[in-house]
């Protein structure tokens, strides 16, 4: 399946991001992140030739998505997100997993993230789809937490 676009996941539809979803996509960033991205900064990854964002509707709300930019050889994440109601169904081992064929169409041989040491939902996460830590960058974030940088490299 190397390249092609899924289209639908469990009962779910599977869709590059829309200019109308913007909105949704930073309501979504707002209510689970502490530093979120605006709709302006979402807005300018959307124009960029560089961003994918790959994104799961439920009869037309936002469930999950995941955005990364291609930047030489690595597929920098943005952010991935599942909305609090549809957890625990495979939706962000599914956007991460899905995205990889994509990423490496666009030149990139690995993903490259920062994950905040607090967030253990997404280490384990990424941890039962084969990411790993590389190391750790204290200070990171704006609240001074550490990040735990994390990697894919695509076999
Ligand atoms: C982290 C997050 C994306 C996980 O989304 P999700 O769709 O619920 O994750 P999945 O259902 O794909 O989980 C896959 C596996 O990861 C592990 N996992 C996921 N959430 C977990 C949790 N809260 N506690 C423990 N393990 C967890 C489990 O092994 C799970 O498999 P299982 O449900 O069969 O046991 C979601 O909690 C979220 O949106 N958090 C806020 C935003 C965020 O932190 N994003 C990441 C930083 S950019």
């Amino acid at each position: 399946m190397s390249g092609k676009w899924p289209t639908r996941y469990r009962n779910y539809c599977v869709q590059p991001l829309h200019f109308r979803d913007i909105g949704q996509i930073a309501a979504l960033e707002r209510r689970v992140f502490p530093e979120p991205m605006s709709w302006k900064q979402i807005w300018r990854k959307y124009r960029s030739p560089h961003t994918v964002y790959l994104v799961v509707k439920d009869h037309g709300r936002i469930v999950a998505f995941f955005g990364f930019e291609v930047i030489d050889q690595y597929a920098h994440v943005l952010a991935n997100v599942t909305h609090p109601d549809y957890r625990r169904q495979g939706l962000a081992a599914f956007v991460l997993t899905a995205a990889e064929p994509l990423a490496r169409d666009r030149g990139a041989k690995a993903f490259l993230g920062e994950v905040r040491l607090s967030n253990t939902p997404q280490l384990r996460v990424l941890e039962t789809i084969g990411w790993h830590v590389v190391t750790e960058i204290p200070a990171f974030f704006g609240n001074g937490e550490t990040a735990h940088i994390v990697m894919r490299i695509f076999s």
